[in-house]
């Protein structure tokens, strides 16, 4: 029978609800029904800041999917924000003394190594384990049942949030109307929006998506096919926004205007036009405020330029950590459509070709929604399959 699942990306700037049905045996197949996109109010870089507008533009979302009976679906609700900590990641082994590995081993290891110690505080939203080990040999994903081997292991990777962090999302769901003890599960936006933009084959490389919102840059990092780090930054375009309006005096709306007309990561694109002016409204004069393409360019590159070392400084974690060397890159999320950020990322972070991505197309999803700004979104619905 087919079952109704519904993906809520409750974002910075805007909340995405969209309603599949998704039938499971044989082939797994997903329609989506109905989408919604709306304001999002009351959070501020991945942080419920008004329990009661974060609330109500839940409610809009699920209001208007046209679920008569909101128990009727699941929902797959996707969390970032300085309070979705950095994955944390655990092996073990256990003896297997020269037998053949039974299930009762399988079950053993996965107790065993599943056990992620997770920081006091905060609880686990997602556990995935990584792949199991026999003997040191590495990468094997199927429970190596009936190998003759001396030790078995399994690496787990699990991503946490505060416990207060989830408690208010609880609380904001539930005056909504969502029961979220029988019908919400939790997913880091970031695993969603790579399950989004990566193929399957890309997954068992070693590849990082980087989903860069208004409020957040959402970072997982694949490698043999299964997620093994994720973390979030909780800046993202709203900062740009921010630097401009207040380094040269401008409106928001000003910034806005010029971001999308006229932005781009950096100085070295310019081309001989740095000295062209751009007009803008200031804040608190009835005058016109010039600014000169360059030094717009140049504020926007400040902040692009911490961005990237954030970046870089995640991949070099995951590599003295997990030792997973990212040699893959894939941009997605609203602030990817920047121009030139693809090429200043190439050059930064020394990958041989990062590039923007935007999720993959689903049955019945409308064309615009196959857009940077929706990568989230749709890899809420896949990871609603995935279970
Ligand atoms: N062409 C563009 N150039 C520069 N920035 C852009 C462009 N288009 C969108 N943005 C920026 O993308 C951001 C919105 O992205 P997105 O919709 O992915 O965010 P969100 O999902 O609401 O936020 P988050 O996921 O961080 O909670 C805004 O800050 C906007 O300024
Ligand atoms: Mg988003």
């Amino acid at each position: 029978m087919a079952e109704i699942i519904t993906a809520l990306d409750i974002g910075a700037s805007k909340i995405v609800a969209l309603t599949a049905k998704f039938s499971r045996g044989g082939e797994a197949r997903l329609e989506v029904l109905t989408e919604y996109v709306g304001k999002c109010e009351g959070i501020s870089n991945g942080c419920i800041m008004d329990l009661n507008r974060v609330s109500d533009s839940i409610k809009r979302a699920v209001g208007s999917l046209g679920l008569n009976n909101l128990s009727a679906s699941n929902f797959i609700i996707g969390l970032s924000g300085k309070d979705v900590g950095s994955s944390v990641y655990n092996e073990d082994e256990i003896d297997i003394a020269g037998k053949a590995i039974t299930k009762e081993h399988i079950e053993e290891i996965n107790r065993v190594a599943g056990a992620v110690s997770i920081p006091s505080m905060g609880m686990e939203i997602k556990k995935v384990r990584r792949s199991y080990y026999v003997d040191g040999r590495r990468g094997i994903l199927e429970p190596p049942i009936g190998i003759i081997a001396n030790k078995l292991g399994a690496e787990f990777y699990a991503a946490y949030a505060s416990v207060a962090y989830m408690r208010n999302m609880s609380r904001v769901l539930e005056y909504a109307g969502v029961n979220v003890a029988e019908h919400c599960s939790f997913v880091p936006s970031s695993m969603a929006s790579a399950l989004a933009v990566l193929g399957e084959e890309e997954k068992t490389r070693d590849v990082a998506v980087v989903d860069m919102g208004h409020g957040t840059l959402d970072l997982a990092v694949y490698s043999g096919g299964q997620i093994v780090y994720s973390n979030v930054l909780d800046q993202g375009g709203r900062e740009l926004l921010k630097s401009l309006t207040s380094h040269f005096n401008i409106t928001e709306r000003s910034a806005y205007k010029l971001l999308f007309e006229n932005g781009m990561a950096g100085r070295e694109y310019l081309n001989g036009r740095g000295d062209e002016i751009l007009e803008a409204e200031f804040s608190f004069k009835d005058r016109r405020a010039q600014i000169t393409l360059g030094e717009f360019i140049g504020v926007l590159e400040e902040k692009i330029d911490e961005f990237l070392l954030w970046i870089k400084k995640q991949l070099k974690d995951v590599k003295d950590r997990l030792k997973v060397s990212v040699s893959g890159l894939v941009i997605t999320g609203g602030l990817s459509m920047l121009r030139k950020l693809s090429q200043k990322t190439k050059r930064f972070l020394s990958i041989s070709d990062p590039h923007v991505v935007a999720p993959c197309p689903l049955r019945g999803l409308s064309e615009g929604m196959v857009h940077p700004i929706f990568s989230t979104s749709v890899g809420l619905l896949i990871c609603g399959i995935e279970g």
